[in-house]
């Protein structure tokens, strides 16, 4: 392998690693979004689901019902009707919230809780406890001393003692006399990332952050089109009070409480350092329905318009001021805009025509923001076109040339969907091989290609929260892990210079791939060297045009001894990267590449 150190080829894109995210896996509700209340609102229709059972017993009596003629706010403009024939201090009734796979709580911790309630009856107090399911005794507990006739919020904080962290805790809200109580948006939380209000699990952040992303691209994928056009992503419906909004059926057959909305998104980019790739509704939902280009179309192009004054205006614009309003004056980074998402499905062939209309609205009021097309498109030049790619390990070792034919002049490449389609729930090393096969031959056109992103990002592991596989990082209520391809691509960003250098491999077997980058200033040369065959391999590494280099190299490994070890929740550490040193004598290094590897190197030259 010979590497030009002195010789650039070209720059490596500034935005080349970052995250896709959208509503599936339970990524956001029962992950993500740190809400423990499952179905807090009601409004996923199942009610089959049991999320709320009403708690009596012999002398106690309830029952509950949803209540079609009343709710708290416009947008949610029903409740839950919990109706109290009979209860005493020592014989309570209520309901009781399951929660996604249980309450997932930890000791001495502060939870907040709200909740909208109103009754019929006088001196009503309401009782919140977290409960253990194995013992039936409250671990955590608080009083709204009198719920009053009308619609209002009340909050309350529930402390945790030495108890054991575990997710066999449920919520229950009871009472101890007769009453009629109407609820709705029932809410509680733990600790958040950055101690956001209505925020984030931290150490799901923390996974996130520790893959160095460059962008969020949001809010979809699928999420954003809907099965229908009235399922779609309107933002609209996204921000503001919690209370004001509607929540909505998502494509991947799950409701949306939408509690991480659209200011949530941008704030998830704001506290990791990315910035916003924002992709806007298009005019298309997955099950053929499309909006014809022209006036039909406009009321669309407004709304992406309007959102991207949301994101990204000045407080004196009507959308600024909106975002201030929420609670973010200052605007957000947003320097990219997608329009939709993998139009290559409307068989109307409409998008062309939608493309142009969003490209030139958005290009004459926001001249700077780059905009990416979901499929090539012949009516205007986008800025970027996305490439989606779920293909073996063996294909993408195949493929890994794939752009180095690629037009210069054409539009620059978004690789915003991309993962090797083996393991489940995450993927198993094989799958790590195949994704860092392909980034090598990312990295080193990465002129051209100025984004990626792996696809899906997140999956809640428990029974019944998975509906793509495989996915990179992997959680339940307490834990998280990430799969081996985690680790590869928090290796390619961690690790990545700011050009690319000339460099040839002769001799190498078929399963060999490669990127080199580097960086003058610091003198470092990032080495990326995939073994996909299960032999060794000698490689004779020749460092050209460098006058010093340092007598070690650092070395991080990726291995494993079959393709189909993995991680799992279980057993989250079994592939992790293990440092060491490589010496190094001179500019000519010669050292043998395991099989099953992947290995990062780094050379000193300065
Ligand atoms: O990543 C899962 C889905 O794959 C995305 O929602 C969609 O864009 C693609 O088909």
């Amino acid at each position: 392998l010979s590497i030009d150190v002195d010789k650039p080829l070209h720059s490596v894109s500034p935005t080349l690693y970052g995250l896709m995210t959208e509503e599936i896996n339970y990524s956001y509700d029962g992950g993500l979004y740190a809400e423990m209340v499952k179905n807090r609102t009601l409004r996923d229709g199942d009610w089959s689901q049991q999320d709320w059972l009403v708690m009596q017993n012999a002398s106690a009596g309830a029952k509950f019902d949803q209540d079609k003629s009343t709710g708290p706010s416009e947008a949610l403009n029903d409740s839950m009707k919990l109706t109290v024939t009979s209860a005493s201090p020592s014989e309570p009734a209520g309901v009781r919230n399951m929660g996604y796979w249980g309450y997932p709580l930890r000791p001495n911790t502060t939870y907040h809780a709200s909740i909208y309630a109103k009754t019929d009856a006088s001196d009503l107090a309401l009782h919140w406890n977290l409960v253990s399911n194995k013992t039936g005794r409250s671990v955590a507990s608080a009083e709204v001393p009198a719920i009053g006739s009308d619609w209002k919020q009340y909050k309350v904080t529930l402390h945790t003692g030495a108890i054991e962290a575990s997710e066999a805790y449920h919520l229950e809200l009871t009472v101890t006399k007769p009453a009629t109580l109407w609820f709705d948006l029932v809410s509680v939380f733990p600790p958040t990332y950055h101690d956001r209000e209505n925020g984030n699990r931290v150490d799901m952040m923390e996974m996130l952050a520790g893959m160095h992303p460059a962008f969020l691209r949001f809010p979809g994928g699928n999420y954003l089109e809907g099965d229908h056009i009235k399922e779609r992503y309107d933002w609209k419906k996204t921000i503001g009070p919690q209370v004001d909004r509607p929540t909505h059926p998502s494509p991947w057959n799950y409701h949306s409480s939408d509690g991480l909305g659209l200011l949530e998104f941008l704030e998830w980019c704001e506290d990791l350092h990315m910035k916003g790739v924002l992709a806007v509704y298009g005019g298309y939902s997955m099950k053929q329905e499309h909006v014809e280009p022209g006036k039909d179309l406009e009321p669309y192009v407004q709304d992406a318009l309007d959102e991207i004054e949301y994101a990204t205006g000045s407080t004196d614009t009507k959308w600024g001021a909106q975002r201030a309003k929420d609670g973010h004056p200052k605007p957000f980074d947003v320097p990219f805009v997608e329009v939709g998402n993998e139009d290559f499905f409307d068989r109307s062939g409409s998008y062309d025509g939608r493309f142009k209309q969003f490209y030139e609205a958005i290009k004459a009021k926001y001249p700077n923001i780059q905009i990416i097309a979901t499929t090539p498109v012949k009516s205007v030049k986008p800025d970027v076109v996305d490439d989606h790619f779920y293909l073996s390990a063996e294909k993408y070792f195949d493929d890994v040339h794939h752009y180095d034919n690629t037009d210069r002049n054409g539009p620059k490449i978004f690789m915003g969907e991309y993962a090797t389609m083996e393991g489940s729930p995450t993927g198993d090393f094989g799958a790590a091989l195949g994704d860092a096969a392909w980034l090598t031959g990312v990295e080193r056109n990465s002129d051209v290609v100025i984004m990626s992103s792996y696809a899906p990002l997140l999956v809640n592991v428990h029974p019944g929260g998975m509906q793509w596989h495989p996915d990179l990082i992997g959680y339940t209520g307490l834990s998280v892990y990430g799969s081996p391809s985690y680790y590869v691509l928090s290796l390619f960003a961690g690790n990545v210079g700011n050009e690319v250098p000339e460099s040839s491999l002769s001799g190498a077997g078929p399963r060999i791939a490669y990127s080199v980058t580097t960086n003058k200033a610091t003198g470092k040369v990032y080495l990326k060297i995939v073994n996909g065959a299960p032999t060794p391999q000698a490689i004779e590494i020749d460092l050209k045009g460098v006058g010093h280099v340092g007598s070690t190299a650092k070395v991080e490994r990726l291995h494993a001894m079959s393709p189909v070890d993995t991680n799992t929740i279980n057993d989250p550490k079994h592939i992790v990267p293990v440092a060491s040193t490589l010496p190094v004598a001179g500019d000519n290094v010669k050292y043998t590449l395991g099989g099953y590897t992947f290995e990062l190197i780094e050379f000193d030259t300065k």
